[in-house]
């Protein structure tokens, strides 16, 4: 079954769900939308910009609606959360979306150090507060990262793209190679070819900063740690009027290549876990993500001790 629907009969024909595709998987054909692929992600981001509300995902919940009132009766006097309403926190979170269009404006760089003050208000393991936050704060710093993981991933598709090399790979070490190359090779080589002759930024989507966070192994959490403060960081940009995307592509080739640590001027000690791209949206969402529903297991054990 195909999971995107498109209502024909609404459809505009206005191009918003076309342009703001991260996967190319719709096109306009006659002055309406047309779902071309099997199976894209799912980012329902077609669906958030639509203005006439035309598109539907199977098994996706559009309203995620509370039970529970914002405050009970057994809420903490002494948690200090002042005004702060649940509603306004969840509506924060849903309306939260990836940005993949960026507007030309460089955001502050005190902006962007309040991102880092905001990002270490996460709990920690042990409270080692391990985390580092690394800022890039103009387009032209972001690139230099972007064009270091660009060439580790033109290397990457040369090596992926030789039968016999897979092979070899596949015998020693296992079949990363060779699912690299099925999975991703080709949306690669497009971003490439997009990234080297018409200068299109597939990989920050135009973004104007970054942040990276990386956190030092010593620490008993450090993954946990960096992505916690990460999305911290992601619903303070938001809450900011700040676009934000993490971009694994990124720390995929900063894992792999120890040249872009160097670069970026992280020390050996240190793990990177996110890159966060950042920079004012162009683009609109209209409505909040919906994600697929979740039914939680409820462990209710009969005959516990009081
Ligand atoms: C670990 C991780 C890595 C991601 N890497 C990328 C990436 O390299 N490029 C990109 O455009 N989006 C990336 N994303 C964004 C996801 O595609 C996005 O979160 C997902 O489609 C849901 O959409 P939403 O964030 O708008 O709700 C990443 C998200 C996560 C959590």
């Amino acid at each position: 079954m195909i999971p995107l629907r498109i209502d024909k009969s609404r459809c505009v024909g206005c191009g918003s769900c076309v342009d703001v595709c991260p996967y190319d998987a719709l096109k306009l054909i006659e002055g309406k939308a047309v779902y071309q692929l099997e199976s894209c992600f799912l980012c329902g981001h077609c669906r958030a910009v639509c203005p006439v509300d035309a598109l539907v995902i199977a098994g996706f919940e559009p309203q995620l609606e509370l039970k529970t009132s914002p405050r009970t009766e057994h809420s903490s006097k002494a948690s200090n959360v002042g005004d702060t309403k649940t509603s306004t926190l969840v509506a924060l979170m849903r309306s939260r979306r990836s940005c993949r269009n960026y507007r030309d404006t460089e955001v502050a760089l005190e902006v962007l150090e309040d991102l880092v003050k905001i990002a270490i208000t996460a709990p920690s393991g042990t409270n080692s507060q391990g985390w580092r936050f690394t800022i890039l704060p103009t387009r032209g710093d972001l690139m230099v990262l972007g064009a270091m993981v660009a060439d580790y991933y033109r290397k990457l598709n040369r090596m992926a793209r030789n039968p016999l090399l897979r092979c070899l790979v596949k015998y020693f070490t296992g079949d990363s190679l060779g699912r690299y190359y099925r999975n991703y090779y080709a949306s690669v080589s497009e971003a490439l070819y997009q990234w080297d002759d018409m200068g299109v930024d597939r990989l920050f989507h135009g973004a104007t900063a970054g942040i990276l966070v990386t956190a030092k192994l010593s620490s008993s959490c450090p993954a946990e740690d960096a992505l916690l403060a990460t999305q911290n960081i992601l619903l303070g940009a938001h809450s900011m009027g700040l676009g934000s995307c993490l971009i694994g592509f990124a720390v995929e080739a900063m894992k792999r290549d120890s040249r872009i640590i160097k670069k970026m001027q992280i020390p050996q000690t240190e793990q990177i876990y996110s890159v966060i791209a950042l920079g004012f949206p162009d683009v609109e969402f209209l409505r909040p993500a919906d994600r697929k529903v979740v039914m939680p297991r409820i462990l209710a054990f009969p005959n516990q001790p009081a």
